[in-house]
């Protein structure tokens, strides 16, 4: 229920109000001063504060100058008397929420206090989703106390603050998101924007409009001015990922935004000025594109001025007891399932995989690991199956289980995997698994497959 203070030196007025506020639900306190309302903000937090301008002691002003905004700010609303609207304007510039003039009509009070109270909940809202955004993007809460882990970590808690440029680097799958976000959670940025660009996912020219954004009329089909990424990040972070596979033109457009900290519309002439920090992530071996030609030095250097190296799972297999059994809770209440543990033999064959798609791929084995299960702990056969089943998706590089496998079965899930991946075209299906189409249908004949080709060719 909403909780609103009614503050007023009249007893008379102060009533009138509590006794229309309790009519539409609202838990109303009063107060007599501004010291009185000072005295028990704390212990009701209301949502919005009623206060008269004019009052003996301390005035409306004073209070709303005064009444705590933490943990919670309330709206405040400033009742006047008429004569005084230069006094209530004044209230409404120093963060006042609205003012309302006497004498009071019941519709327009009763709109006003409605709109306080849902400001309020916004607000509340608000810090409700940032506490959490802070909780899940905790430096903390990224697991590994894995000296290549704990190295990183450790550089992130000391450049985070600040707002220095960052190039994180590593495979697939090894977080280097996850690191971008939390380095911005946790710097004096937290609660400005955070966005991410993906560099290799678009085309230049819409690359830049989406980077500088762009005037009215600046190409066909630009009918409004739109703003880019830097100027909606403005004092905020932009993540720029996959930055090895920026062109080479873009590369220079970058480094002058960067460099000069303003930017241009596209179509536009304006310059404007831009606090962007920047975080720029890559899988691809930097230094081979510069010796290539494809990447440039200059940028290069300003990107990497602090270098985050995130290790390949393999190469912190100490982490994967930690990983598996944070990812192990994680789906247990996703699924609402209660797993109790993991065999030290699965923690073993979850150590000896070389994880190419890095934590990606290991969250991925683990979830479905949980999803799958009905005993209660997750056993060697659970893993070798996810990790098995994951593999033919992605590469042929894996060893025969210590229990042996079924070749026909193998054999059987491989051409139903290439039939759906040709969408039931046998000749598709045949050429996926490099068999002529003759030994292709035989097969699909052999194994009673029939049913998953539902046409010869295109
Ligand atoms: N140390 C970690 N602790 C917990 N979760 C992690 C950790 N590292 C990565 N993850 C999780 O693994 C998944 C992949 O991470 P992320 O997307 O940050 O990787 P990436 O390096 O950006 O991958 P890609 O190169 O494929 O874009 C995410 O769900 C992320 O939350
Ligand atoms: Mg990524």
């Amino acid at each position: 229920m909403p909780v609103i203070l009614v503050v007023d030196d009249e007893p008379l007025q102060r009533d009138i109000l509590k006794t229309i506020l309790d009519s539409e639900g609202y838990e109303t306190h009063t107060a007599a001063s501004g010291k009185e309302a000072l005295a028990i903000a704390g212990n009701i937090q209301p949502d919005v504060v009623l206060t008269d301008l004019r009052m003996e002691g301390m005035d409306g002003i004073e209070l709303l100058e005064a009444i705590p905004r933490k943990p919670v700010e309330p709206s405040i609303i400033i009742i006047t008397a008429h004569g005084t609207i230069s006094s209530a304007v004044e209230a409404v510039r120093k963060g006042a929420f609205d003012y309302l003039t006497k004498p009071l009509d019941k519709d327009s009070l009763l709109l006003n206090v409605r709109r306080a109270v849902e400001r309020s909940f916004l607000l509340k809202e608000n810090i409700q989703l940032q506490k959490e955004l802070f909780k899940k993007f905790n430096i903390e809460g990224i697991i590994g106390k894995s000296p290549k882990m704990q190295k990183a970590t450790d550089v992130m808690k000391k450049v985070a603050p600040s707002t220095v440029t960052v190039l994180i680097r590593g495979e697939s799958g090894t977080g280097k998101e996850l690191v971008a976000k939390a380095i911005h959670y946790n710097s004096l940025r937290r609660t400005r924007p955070f966005t991410a660009i993906n560099c290799a996912a678009i085309p230049d020219n819409l690359f830049e409009s989406e980077l500088f954004g762009y005037e009215a009329g600046a190409f066909t089909g630009a009918l409004s001015r739109k703003e880019g990424l830097f100027r909606i990040t403005d004092t905020g972070t932009l993540f720029l990922d996959e930055i090895g596979d920026l062109s080479l033109p873009m590369q220079s457009k970058l480094l002058r935004t960067l460099q000069d900290k303003e930017i241009r519309r596209v179509g536009g002439k304006e310059a404007i000025k831009v606090d962007v920090r920047i975080i720029a992530a890559t899988n691809k071996d930097l230094e081979k594109e510069l010796s290539t030609g494809n990447f440039r030095e200059d940028l290069y250097y300003r990107l990497r001025v602090v270098n985050i190296e995130l290790p390949p799972l393999r190469e912190r297999v100490e982490d994967v007891p930690e990983l598996a059994i944070y990812f192990m809770n994680k789906y247990n209440r996703e699924f609402g399932k209660r797993i109790t543990g993991i065999e030290p033999a699965a923690l073993k064959a979850l150590s000896e995989y070389h994880w190419p798609g890095n934590i990606r791929q290991f969250e991925t084995v683990i979830e479905r690991a949980i999803l799958m299960n009905d005993k209660n702990v997750i056993t060697v056969g659970d893993i070798r199956n996810e990790l098995w089943s994951g593999e033919l998706k992605t590469s042929f590089n894996f060893d025969i289980p210590d229990e042996g496998l079924d070749f026909e079965n193998l054999e059987k899930e491989l051409m139903k995997k290439a039939l759906a991946k040709a969408n039931g075209i046998a000749t598709k299906a045949a050429r996926l698994l490099g068999m002529s189409y003759k030994t292709f249908l035989y097969r699909l004949e052999k194994f009673h497959l029939n049913g998953y080709s539902t046409k010869k060719n295109e």
